[in-house]
């Protein structure tokens, strides 16, 4: 059954990109729970819209349209539900606040590209400027951070390092721009379900560090070089959930991929080419190949969570 469409009302709209993890190192778990990172993310091509609109004193509500739109829980799980509510409390000053917010998906559900987070991100944008709360850049990212680790980046954007559990983040110096092929999987991952996977695999983690070669690659903009270099510790935990990733991933490299890897919790698999003509090449045989639902050529780095005219 298709997703019912969304009414698109009048307000203030907001659009935000999907991240991939160029690279993900993971240590062991910390007292509360969440684990320490030290990852890389690249803000990507394949946005959501986030449109805000005024509604009565104390209502909060939300409809999606879109891809995996019937998924996406409507309940106070929804980060940008919580957004919106997080924020009035906090910056509300009593004044009278609601928002009708409606949701239009590109990024995939439960895809470790953000997406949830990347909503969150933009339903604080957005309802910062719908209710003319006068807040910093840094004010937003201490509600982002409150919210998610993936929250703050996908303010941000861009290339960045991440760190704590991910929510501390730092732009990294880089050059160029990349051509990104997404594969996106028959079914989602559970984010915490990874972890615990990972834990098992990995009883012993070491601290996180990314890669110099990670690093050297991105200042010299060079995508034969970056290639080789991206790595996600999470991605043998992502393989043993869904072992038909291996054959997404070989069936990658095998047609020219640079290089390869899960996103994040996956199980999308991003693949960096060399141009957008063998992005575009590469959608196709993974397409017809039939080892992902469907794939998406992108361009990365793009800007974080950003007010539309
Ligand atoms: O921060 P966020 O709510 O997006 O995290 C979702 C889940 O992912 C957490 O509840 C936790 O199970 C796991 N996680 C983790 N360590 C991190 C980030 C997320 O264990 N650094």
């Amino acid at each position: 059954m298709s997703a019912p469409i969304a009414p698109v009302p009048a307000g203030v709209r907001v659009r935000v990109p999907a991240k991939i993890n160029l690279t993900l190192k993971v240590g062991a778990p910390r007292p509360d729970g969440f684990h320490p990172l030290a990852t890389v993310y690249q803000a990507v091509s394949l946005f959501d819209e986030v449109i805000a609109s005024w509604d009565d004193p104390g209502q909060f509500s939300i409809v999606h349209s879109g891809e995996g739109a019937g998924e996406v829980p409507v309940d106070d799980r929804n980060l940008a539900v919580r957004a919106a509510k997080l924020l009035a409390e906090r910056h509300g000053d009593g004044l009278p606040l609601g928002v009708a917010l409606s949701i239009h998906k590109a990024i995939p559900v439960a895809g470790g590209l953000a997406g949830g987070s990347s909503n969150g991100a933009a339903a604080l944008l957005a309802c910062a400027t719908l209710w003319a709360l006068d807040l910093s850049d840094e004010q937003l990212l201490v509600l982002a951070a409150e919210l998610g680790s993936d929250v703050p980046f996908a303010l941000v954007g861009g290339t960045a390092l991440g760190s704590g559990r991910g929510e501390q983040v730092a732009p990294v110096l880089g050059r160029g721009s990349y051509h990104w092929v997404l594969g996106f999987g028959r079914k989602g991952l559970s984010t915490p379900a990874v972890y615990r996977t990972y834990d098992d695999l990995q009883p012993h983690a070491p601290p996180p560090e990314v890669s110099d070669e990670l690093m050297a690659a991105l200042r010299s903009g060079d995508a034969e070089r970056l290639g080789p270099a991206l790595d996600n510790d999470l991605q043998p935990a992502a393989l043993r959930l869904q072992p038909q990733l291996r054959q997404t991933l070989e069936t990658g490299l095998e047609y020219g991929a640079l290089g390869a890897v899960v996103s994040g919790s996956g199980p999308t698999v991003a693949f960096l080419v060399r141009s957008e003509a063998a992005a575009v090449d590469l959608c196709v045989a993974l397409t017809a190949d039939g080892v992902v639902r469907t794939a998406r050529t992108v361009t990365g780095p793009v800007s974080g969570a950003r007010l539309l005219p």
